[in-house]
């Protein structure tokens, strides 16, 4: 993107706390219209430090879009066997939005995830405005998953990054 403000990188497990807290705060802005407020606590209580720190030293992989020091933008993968990666966590600050911060998270999580060997995405979410937002970026609605999680709906969307499997998925199964 032309004169663009943002900085894209990895976030390391060292800054476990600070994705938590801005997860936290995704959660009370952006879910609270979508979720029953004892959900968005549920989730505000999963997605602490302790989660992330051990995620990300077990499967997962954190984007971070920075303005100076600051984290505007996050965007998580979780590395599943088979060559299928799930896709987290996708968030942007309030004040930073449609200036492609989630596009480019979104094409560098591609690029992170062919580098996994990951030939498949797929994420849920809950907002059926965002679906129309995903599938211009290539992902397909899959179906809704009813009453799912604490009782919520959730879409399921999913991207081909690949025709085929990385011929490593079947050599070593796991991570
Ligand atoms: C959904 C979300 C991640 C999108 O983040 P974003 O950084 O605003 O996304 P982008 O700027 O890349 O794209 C958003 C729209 O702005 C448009 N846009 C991008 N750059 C733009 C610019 N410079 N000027 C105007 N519009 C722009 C894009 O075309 C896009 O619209 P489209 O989908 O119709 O093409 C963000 O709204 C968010 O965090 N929402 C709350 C949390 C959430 O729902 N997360 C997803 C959970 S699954």
């Amino acid at each position: 993107m032309k004169n663009r403000t943002f900085r894209i990188g990895n976030i390391g497990v060292d800054r476990a706390l600070l994705i938590s807290s801005f997860v936290f705060r995704l959660l009370q802005e952006d879910w609270s219209d979508v979720f029953k407020p004892q959900s968005v606590r549920s989730y505000q209580q999963i997605f602490s430090a302790a989660y992330f720190t051990e995620a990300l030293r077990k499967d997962h992989t954190a984007l971070g879009a920075f303005v100076k020091e600051e984290l505007i933008g996050i965007y998580i993968l979780k590395k599943e066997f088979g060559g299928v990666g799930f896709v987290d966590w996708l968030g942007v600050d309030k004040r930073f939005r449609r200036q492609g911060v989630a596009s480019e998270l979104l094409r560098l999580g591609d690029q992170l995830a062919l580098s996994l060997k990951l030939h498949f995405l797929y994420l849920y979410t809950e907002r059926k405005s965002n679906i129309s937002f995903y599938e211009n970026r290539g992902f397909k609605l899959i179906g809704t998953l009813n009453n799912a999680w604490f009782g919520e709906d959730e879409c399921v969307l999913a991207k081909q990054l690949k025709d085929q499997p990385f011929a490593e998925v079947y050599k070593k199964v796991g991570r």
